[in-house]
């Protein structure tokens, strides 16, 4: 199939709002203006220098950033609140609900502008998380005091990569994004570093090679992030699609999301 007939399939598997959407403008025209004035090529060489890791500032024009902020207040009565001791604390809204109340934060995952743009920064064909997947978009919140994730990787169980797109929503918080690049390299020095996100600003990189953490959220403070997931593969072995339904439903979006198939997807 080519890359036309690909992005056509992508636009058909999630039409354009219809007149009684609550959505407001084309995602893909947000992504279009926002890529205008970027040089991909170098980004490309920033990405591969950095270890499969990219971090831009500015990324989302102010209209759709406000959207996603509109939507991410729209959605906190949605949040499912997680907590693994030592670990992670935290909310969540998955896919799911957001493909019910949120259709703008699904058609920018889909926009055949930003996908196209990914792949020539990642250099991989992608394809959009299968429908499942509860992480394929997904907001987190950081709403209490304490609120973090541990250092991980957002390992694929996937048969192919797994990409994750973190976009800014909104951070009145200290948390910060500390990484580490190359440390699956044994030919690269691990490199540390620390970014604190702001709204409309983007961070791509491969699940399997950034490892990464928030730090913990203090009282009082509020932050939001927006995760998109890309894979090169969507199949995904039966034994790890048990690992990974049970983190998701354990870490993050609770049983009733993830398992939502088997309970009739009434949720
Ligand atoms: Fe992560």
């Amino acid at each position: 199939m080519n890359v036309q007939a690909e992005e056509q399939q992508r636009v058909a598997a999630f039409p354009a709002h219809s007149a009684d959407s609550p959505s407001r403008g084309e995602p893909d025209g947000a992504i279009s203006r926002a890529l205008r004035p970027l040089n991909t090529g170098r980004l490309r060489d920033d990405y591969q220098r950095q270890g499969s890791f990219l971090y831009l500032s500015e990324f989302l024009p102010a209209d759709a950033t406000q959207q996603l902020i509109d939507a991410a207040n729209a959605l906190l009565p949605e949040v499912n609140r997680n907590y693994l001791p030592g670990h992670k604390a935290g909310g969540s809204v998955s896919r799911h609900t957001i493909d019910r109340l949120a259709p703008y934060i699904a058609q920018l995952y889909r926009s055949p502008q930003l996908i196209a743009w990914l792949e020539k920064v990642t250099g991989d064909r992608l394809q959009l998380s299968p429908e499942d997947d509860p992480h394929a978009y997904a907001l987190y919140y950081y709403t209490r005091a304490g609120d973090h994730i541990g250092w991980h990787y957002d390992t694929s169980y996937y048969d192919g990569r797994r990409y994750t797109v973190l976009l800014g929503v909104i951070d009145n918080s200290s948390c910060k994004l500390d990484y580490e690049l190359h440390t699956r390299d044994p030919n690269k020095p691990d490199e540390p570093g620390s970014v604190q996100y702001p709204p409309g600003a983007l961070v791509l990189f491969d699940g399997d090679m950034l490892r990464h953490r928030v730090t913990p959220s203090l009282e009082g403070e509020m932050r939001v992030s927006l995760t998109l997931e890309y894979v090169t593969n969507p199949n995904m072995r039966p034994w790890r699609r048990f690992i990974s339904n049970m983190k998701d439903a354990i870490a993050y979006f609770g049983f009733r999301q993830v398992f939502r198939k088997a309970l009739g997807a009434k949720v």
